[in-house]
């Protein structure tokens, strides 16, 4: 018995020490120790439960909450000290309880196990995590409501295939970027869903034989509540790769959303100003002005796939039950919830202080022939085939280029040399104005409808969970 390693987990069973390498490389205290709040939760509420059903007495468990309650407060004010030798967060906070308790704290354990324990802290961590990363998603989703509103009617081009394509409001472009944002609110949400359902009680792997309570658990918890199947609860991540990939599109429509600033900032759009703040200069060309912010963000999404990617492999083949790959899953979910939260922070910061170039965007518009489809459009109106009408506005196109002027520069005769079905009200769907104002359907980006679609965005931000 003389080799036993006394701070060894189940040292009994042991005849020899762990390596020292071997401790280090198996421990997770330093990155697990973040969801040491989670863990006390999970075990007062697991002690409440057990004195509840019999299996400790209300000394024992008054003796375990004020110990856990003190320990909280050690972490909390950092003098907690974390020792790999005790592995992981679960065993560094039950070593010190026994250490202050005593006996009572040996008991803690009954019941349960860290395969069960470190499900549910996971699950708890990660619905923490959805909220403050919804709370920020909403905030920009506030900002970007107010700069649309500011915006309904001012003119900018519209794209396709980064070419000017058709003329569309400032407004309209934004409360594109509100919906993606929107949908990626509801995945968060839809994720929480399956996300918040209790494992503690599954155990190792087959559940206990002691008479636990794991409704009540789960209430005490905030769960909807206990999962259906041990096996199940201890060894899937599932909802942890349903997180990332959530996770993942967020940050995608970031990069999409970065991606325009970075160009609308350029000396070559001139569409927007981004405040210095939000930048920064160049160490060699003083004239620089960096669109950091965005250019970081959009570089921090290929992380966030990345993540996506190590938790799906992570989990990919495992067999039934739990298996210390998943320990695994803990830094790239960490890195995930931090990237979010910052990015969206950066973003929700940043967006009220754009300034939008209002002249600039005008005139691109006007440059890019955007009201092309307009007139092809009003030849269809008169009377002439759609595709008879795209060659009428061809030739159009290829005078005002020639010239260097907009369709709504050339006069009624140039005009209707290319077509006797064109009248003086012409004019009225060539300029930019004309345009967008016509087109008013659900959807559309005529400043009225865009007003109206920036109200209903409004009423549902506000009822979203
Ligand atoms: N640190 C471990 C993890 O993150 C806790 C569970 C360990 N369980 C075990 N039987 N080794 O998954």
């Amino acid at each position: 018995m003389t080799n036993i390693n006394t701070d060894k987990l189940s040292s009994a069973r042991f005849a020899q020490a762990t390596d020292a390498f071997v401790e280090v490389f198996t421990a997770s205290v330093d990155f697990d120790k973040r969801m040491a709040a989670q863990d006390i939760q999970g075990s007062i509420a697991h002690a409440t439960m057990l004195c509840a059903c019999g299996i400790l007495t209300e000394a024992e468990r008054d003796a375990i909450m004020g110990g856990l309650t003190h320990i909280g407060a050690e972490i909390a004010n950092g003098t907690f000290v974390w020792s790999v030798k005790q592995e992981d967060v679960h065993m560094n906070i039950e070593a010190r309880l026994t250490d202050m308790i005593g006996l009572a704290g040996k008991k803690l354990h009954t019941g349960r196990s860290r395969n069960d324990q470190v499900a549910t802290d996971i699950r708890l961590y990660l619905r923490d995590e959805i909220a403050h990363i919804t709370a920020e998603l909403a905030r920009l989703q506030a900002a970007i409501l107010d700069l649309a509103e500011q915006h309904a009617d001012t003119i900018m081009p519209g794209f396709t295939h980064l070419q000017v394509a058709q003329p569309i409001t400032f407004g309209h472009h934004l409360m594109a970027w509100f919906e993606m944002l929107s949908r990626d609110r509801e995945r968060l949400q839809d994720c929480c869903k399956r996300l918040n359902v209790m494992p503690l009680g599954a155990a190792a792997l087959a559940g206990t034989s002691y008479p636990i309570d794991r409704h009540m658990t789960a209430s005490l918890l905030g769960f909807s509540r206990p999962s259906a199947n041990s096996l199940d609860s201890v060894s899937d991540r599932d909802f942890a790769i349903e997180f990332a990939a959530a996770g993942s599109l967020i940050m995608m429509h970031l990069s999409r959303f970065s991606e325009e600033l970075v160009l609308w900032a350029s000396a070559q759009f001139d569409f927007i100003d981004i405040p210095d703040a939000f930048c920064t200069g160049s160490s060699i060309m003083p004239q620089k002005k960096n669109p950091d912010v965005p250019e970081l963000v959009r570089g921090k999404s290929g992380r966030v796939t990345g993540h996506l990617v190590s938790l799906l492999m992570l989990m990919k083949s495992q067999p039934l039950a739990y298996n210390k790959d998943n320990q695994e899953d803990k830094e790239p979910l960490f890195d995930t919830a931090d990237t979010l939260i910052n990015c969206l922070r950066a973003f929700a910061d940043m967006v009220p202080h754009l300034v939008a170039k209002k002249a600039n965007m005008y005139q691109s518009a006007k440059r890019g022939f955007a009201t092309a489809t307009d007139l092809a459009d009003y030849l269809v109106r008169k009377g002439m085939a759609f595709r008879d009408a795209h060659e009428v506005v061809g030739l159009a196109v290829r005078l005002g280029l020639a010239t260097n002027r907009d369709l709504s520069e050339l006069s009624l005769a140039e005009l209707q040399s290319f077509s006797d079905l064109i009248d003086a009200d012409v004019f009225g769907f060539l300029t930019l104005e004309g345009s967008v104002a016509s087109r008013q359907h659900i959807g559309g980006t005529a400043p009225e409808t865009v007003k109206k679609a920036i109200a209903a965005a409004r009423t549902q931000w506000q009822a979203a969970p």
